[in-house]
């Protein structure tokens, strides 16, 4: 068992060595997705590693490409499907923000204020900025956004 903490939600988990790391945040029900089906080609199970990077398994060069595209990726991003915890000490920062996956995702929020940023799943731009309103005229202004993954996505 390795030693797992959450922030900024200040949770300390114990979880089995060589679990994927979003297996465990899913089941913290962390506001994490798997919008490709843990491809690594979107942005939805995207965190910050604010301690223990070498606890974790490597980077591939599919992860470093799609981080590579994601707005707010840092030097300390990881696609928490494509990692492992392997070591001790890990402590996981969950970006701030609330991934759409659909046009009909975005029609539903209409007459809410946003308390997050709403987020495209693929590259993790802003769609909606935290703490507007969200009319129908804000979101037919969406309409064109592109919420596919393609087969060219996979491709390494
Ligand atoms: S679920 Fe899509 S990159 Fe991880």
């Amino acid at each position: 068992m390795k030693t797992l903490q959450l922030e900024p939600i200040h949770r300390s988990l114990e979880v089995a060595t060589n679990t994927r790391l979003l297996d465990t945040l899913l089941a913290e029900q962390c506001p994490v997705m798997m919008a490709c089906g843990g491809q690594g080609i979107c942005a939805t199970c995207h965190v910050y590693v604010a301690k223990g990077m070498e606890s974790l398994s490597p980077l591939s060069q599919r992860e470093e490409r799609t981080l590579a595209l994601i707005t707010g990726a840092r030097e300390n991003s990881r696609l928490s499907c494509q990692c492992r915890v392997m070591g001790e000490g890990v402590e996981i920062v969950l970006p701030e923000g609330l991934y759409v996956e659909s046009f009909n995702d975005l029609e539903s929020l209409i007459g809410r204020r946003s308390k997050v940023p709403i987020l495209h799943p693929r590259d993790g731009r802003i769609l909606i900025q935290k703490g507007k309103i969200i009319t129908r005229s804000s979101i037919m202004q969406l309409q064109d956004v592109d919420f596919s993954f393609s087969e060219s996505d996979l491709a390494d």
